[in-house]
């Protein structure tokens, strides 16, 4: 099969010493997250959440490469469905990720992108290559932002940041996501998964019911508000999503030309 064919395979999930590692594997597409993978992902955290025996959740990248986001080939599709429902597994994994009471560790190297980035929101610690590139092109593609990061990246980086991310779009580094507070810590790419790896374990040693309490105390005080604030964004994401700013954007991208959005109002 066709590396960039869209398998469940391009997602790695093993269980190990009370940590489930998450690895997205499809490199020759930057990682980017098809329909099928985030239905691996998403079993990967029901699993996670069922068993006793898994503690830690690490979610890491591959070949350099944390991911491009959302695959727009399965956007564009998304935008003739419309289908950002209940049963959309993006939806799926988004609500994961707000309900997740076990700690979530992520490694990024190289491009994080979109989800790529507001999945780190929910993570609780980050830890980030020198090579790490994030950036939230939500706007520059017709949409809006997702995984409740509206509500979220104003918090913890106040709004003028939060603007600037947001609305520009454009690219930042590993130092400035650390500057903001989106991650814990910036290293040499090549210790990055280790070092991730490392503290996964050392919180899967750590006393479990201790761990997920303390973990709760610190988001319940705002959950309500992110999963509101995620319903909102996904009513705006599927209008985007079914709109002619994003068929407009997505189409510039695989032309490989600027897009043009001079017509719309
Ligand atoms: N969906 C589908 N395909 C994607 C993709 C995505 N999100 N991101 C990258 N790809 C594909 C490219 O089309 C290219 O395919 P090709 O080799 O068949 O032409 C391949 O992955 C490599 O991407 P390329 O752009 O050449 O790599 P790069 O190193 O120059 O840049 C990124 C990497 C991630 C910065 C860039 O690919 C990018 O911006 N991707 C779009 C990210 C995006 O908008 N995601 C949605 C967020 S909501």
């Amino acid at each position: 099969m066709a590396d960039d064919a869209p398998t469940p395979e391009h997602v790695h999930v093993e269980f190990d010493a009370g940590v489930c590692t998450i690895t997205f594997a499809r490199p020759r597409k930057k990682n980017a997250l098809t329909v099928a993978m985030y239905r691996t992902i998403v079993a990967a955290f029901a699993e996670a959440r069922e068993r006793k025996d898994v503690r830690v959740l690490l979610i890491q990248g591959s070949e350099g490469c944390f991911t491009a986001g959302n695959d727009l080939v399965d956007f564009m599709k998304a935008g003739q469905t419309g289908n950002m429902g209940e049963t959309s597994p993006v939806v799926q994994l988004l609500k994961h990720l707000v309900a997740c009471e076990k700690p979530i560790v992520a490694a990024v190297q190289g491009p994080a992108v979109g989800l790529g980035v507001t999945m780190l929101l929910h993570c609780d610690l980050i830890y980030a290559g020198e090579s790490a590139r994030f950036q939230m092109p939500f706007v520059n593609l017709g949409l809006c932002p997702e995984a409740a990061s509206s509500f979220l990246l104003p918090r913890v980086m106040g709004y003028p940041r939060a603007a600037e991310l947001i609305l520009l779009g454009e690219r930042f580094s590993a130092e400035h996501a650390l500057s903001c507070g989106i991650i814990n810590q910036v290293l040499a790419d090549e210790v990055v998964i280790e070092k991730a790896t490392e503290v996964a374990h050392a919180l899967a040693k750590k006393p479990p019911r201790a761990l997920r309490v303390s973990k709760q105390l610190m988001r319940d005080g705002y959950r309500k508000q992110a999963e509101e604030t995620m319903e909102a964004e996904l009513v705006e994401f599927a209008k985007g999503l079914t709109g002619p700013e994003a068929a407009e954007a997505m189409q510039a991208f695989f032309q490989k030309r600027e897009p043009d959005f001079s017509k719309f109002e």
